[in-house]
């Protein structure tokens, strides 16, 4: 018997997990400290009532042998599917139901879809990024090199056709940078995939927080990315669903290589190892697109927006430089006094009980930043901003 010795080149905890574990650790010896949390990029508002209704009905209909379901399709309920092509369509981008997959999550779809991609491929991830891309890569063994982002393009790193990659990640707006891709920044990435002949996984799970003309909400905006492209997305920042699990991933039917057929493969990938998201969850997704639902949830993310201007206007008035919190619920600021990011996490925690994210975890140019989410509460992040400002101002 061998392990896979692969784990030997991935730090030894998940960042999020090692950021849990101090913030405990802290806390169970500080008893009569108040730690405020900012660092996993978790929701705190509940479910809509949209949500919560149809996750009712949903249930009701469990119950009854009339209406009773067992397994249900591998792809998703068309329902589901249908809602979230309307969705697509509703800003102008034609997808197919028959291209969208659901999951529980984007997360797992975008360590799960490397199951189509050989070993041997070469994969380009941006640098600093959502640890996910690289771990599971790394797990599997293959090649990773770095695009660099960092203060100087804004973390928003372009093509150079002198590197050669298989698979390029893209996450914009940027876990856990905020910074967002136009749509005209976002057609060089697509050019450049379409010359290689690479594929491009893009997660788009912040996309809701969007609120500028010019930037990209979905990889199919944009002309070409239907012949190399992979859309992950995702109902937990959108709609809460952190603990309730679900999210889609778009793959189109012309994306294929060598005679094998990218939206035939994840299919039989699925319908293998996965055999579907739960009926009520998918009603209570399905719900999330409703006249209703929209509304509610539109309500929810001018609240984490809110919380993101609270940081951001923190930040300009300490003069500490910062991205994101724009099209993001996260602000990516250089920890001040030119500390170090796990050197800053302790400070923080120590001076102010305020847990954010090291930038170091994220990637190597992350060394000297720190990422806060927007999507605590209304006290929780009003009270960390004043603390912050209290120890910098
Ligand atoms: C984050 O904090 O980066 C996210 O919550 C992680 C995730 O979505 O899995």
């Amino acid at each position: 018997m061998e392990l896979n010795r692969n784990f030997n080149d991935i730090k030894e905890s998940y960042l999020f997990a090692e950021v849990g574990a101090r913030a405990s650790a802290y806390a169970s010896s500080h008893p009569d400290k108040q730690v405020l949390k900012l660092g996993i990029g978790d929701v705190t508002l509940p479910l809509v009532p949209a949500v919560i209704d149809a996750l009712h009905k949903a249930v009701d209909e469990m119950a009854d042998s009339a209406t009773f379901r067992g397994y249900g399709p591998y792809e998703g309920y068309g329902f589901l599917r249908d809602a979230i092509k309307n969705y697509y369509a509703s800003y102008g981008v034609n997808v197919a139901s028959d291209e969208i997959f659901v999951s529980d999550g984007a997360k797992s779809d975008l360590g799960n879809i490397l199951d189509l991609f050989a070993k041997q491929n070469t994969v380009l991830v941006p640098d600093p990024v959502y640890p996910v891309y690289v771990d599971t890569n790394l797990m599997a063994g293959r090649k990773v090199i770095y695009a660099c982002a960092n203060a100087g393009n804004g973390f928003l790193p372009m093509p150079d056709y002198k590197v050669k990659a298989d698979i390029i990640y893209i996450c914009s707006p940027n876990n856990p940078t905020g910074a967002s891709y136009s749509t005209a920044q976002l057609k060089e990435w697509v050019d450049y995939a379409n010359k290689l002949g690479a594929v491009i996984l893009y997660d788009a799970a912040y996309e809701c927080f969007i609120t500028e003309k010019d930037v990209a909400r979905s990889v199919f905006q944009i002309e070409g990315a239907r012949t190399c492209a992979i859309e992950f997305c995702s109902f937990s920042k959108i709609a809460g669903f952190t603990g309730t699990r679900c999210g889609y991933t778009v793959i189109p039917r012309e994306l294929e290589k060598d005679g094998l057929n990218v939206n035939k493969m994840w299919l039989r990938r699925q319908s293998t190892k996965f055999n579907g998201v739960p009926y009520i969850v998918q009603r209570g997704a399905e719900a999330v697109f409703t006249q209703e639902g929209q509304r509610q949830i539109k309500e929810n993310i001018a609240f984490y927006r809110r919380n993101a201007k609270l940081i951001a206007d923190c930040m300009d008035r300490l003069g500490i430089w910062y991205t994101g919190g724009k099209n993001s619920p996260y602000i990516w600021l250089k920890c001040p006094g030119g500390m170090g990011s796990w050197e800053f996490f302790d400070y923080l925690l120590n001076n102010a009980q305020v847990v954010g994210t090291p930038g170091a975890g994220f990637g190597e140019n992350g060394e000297g930043y720190f990422r806060l989410t927007a999507f605590g509460s209304e006290r929780v992040t009003a009270e960390a901003v004043a603390r912050i400002e209290k120890l910098f101002g």
